[in-house]
């Protein structure tokens, strides 16, 4: 039987993947979350634990010993990063340097969700052979924790994404695509950066690449993205055509005209053939993704 525990529960990811992962056979899925559970899970044990806290971790989870992780929770907003980088560091590195100790202690599978941020952006797609170079704090911190994994004696596997959307329960934060649409729903105008450029990924594909990695227990790095290759202002209209709204609203503007204090890479977005060649992967467009979170939304509003 394989016990697999997913951190991050009660974030967009890590909800889906505690959806997918508790419908397999000869499988028991531990949920972790930071407080109380958000979603309402079927046949999964919850643990609400602080990863940045060691003790925390090792009282709850060495008894319930998982053969396998898959460690999606992170602090993900980068402005909130660079802003802070003490509580960046202590969410994002310390709480894995505690997973990955407990990994070794139990000898357990170790997959961790890292990002695009790690690259600096000059010259994407990337693939998986290409050099990091983070520009931001956020990016740091997961490539940081990336160089630890490649030093360890685990069996890990580093699993890269890109702008990520889709639909979950009391999220704590939006993305892109749901933030166009509450926007245009509302008749606001809205600037969109066109001088930066994304392969974005449904959540729901993202978790299958996850499952297909752990299916076949397979280490090292997977960039696992949609195939295409587009700007924000590009996904604002597409949410428009596809929710009906009206894109008139959308204006296309510069990076640099937006006052962050995250520096973002300009061409991140990710060269996929090694995940479709290796693992099966095959994301759907981006057209489909959104005609998929539409119907969510849909039958979500039916129940
Ligand atoms: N979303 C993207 O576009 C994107 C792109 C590239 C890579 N990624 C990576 O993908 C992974 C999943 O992202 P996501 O979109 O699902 O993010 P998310 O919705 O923000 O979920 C992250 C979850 O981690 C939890 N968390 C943070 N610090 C914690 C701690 N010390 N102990 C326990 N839980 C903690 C958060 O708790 P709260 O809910 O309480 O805040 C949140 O529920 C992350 O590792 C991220 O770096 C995401």
């Amino acid at each position: 039987m394989n016990k697999i525990l997913i951190t991050g529960a009660n974030g967009l990811l890590g909800q889906k993947l505690v959806l997918l992962f508790s419908t397999m056979e000869n499988t028991a899925v531990i949920a972790s979350g930071k407080g109380p559970l958000r979603i309402n899970f079927q046949n999964v044990t919850y643990l609400d634990v602080d990863l940045a806290n060691r003790n925390e971790v090792f009282a709850a989870f060495i008894k319930v010993a998982p053969t396998h992780i898959i460690h999606a929770a992170a602090v993900t907003q980068v402005d909130l990063c660079e802003h802070d980088n003490e509580m960046c560091w202590r969410n994002n590195v310390i709480a894995s340097e505690n997973l990955i100790e407990l990994a070794e202690e139990l000898d357990a599978y170790f997959q961790y969700i890292s990002t695009d941020f790690v690259f600096d952006g000059t010259d994407g797609p990337y693939k998986e052979t290409d050099q990091p170079h983070p520009i931001n704090f956020y990016g740091k911190s997961k490539h940081v924790v990336e160089q630890l994994l490649m030093k360890c004696q685990l069996d890990y596997a580093i699993v890269r994404t890109v702008l990520v959307y889709g639909v979950g329960q009391n999220l704590s934060r939006s993305n892109l695509v749901l933030w166009v649409k509450n926007k245009l729903e509302n008749q606001e105008p809205i600037r969109v950066v066109n001088d930066q450029w994304r392969s974005p990924t449904l959540v729901e594909d993202l978790a299958k690449g996850c499952k297909l990695i752990l299916e076949k227990n397979a280490t090292g790095i997977f960039h696992i993205s949609g195939k295409e290759y587009l700007t924000p202002y590009d996904i604002a209209l597409q949410t428009a055509k596809i929710f009906g709204l009206d894109a008139d609203l959308i204006s296309p503007t510069d990076a640099s005209t937006f006052k962050e204090i995250g520096t973002r890479p300009l061409k991140t977005g990710f060269d996929i053939s090694k995940s479709i060649k290796e693992l099966g992967f095959e994301p759907v467009s981006l057209q489909a993704g959104l005609m998929f979170i539409k119907d969510q939304l849909l039958s979500l509003r039916s129940e």
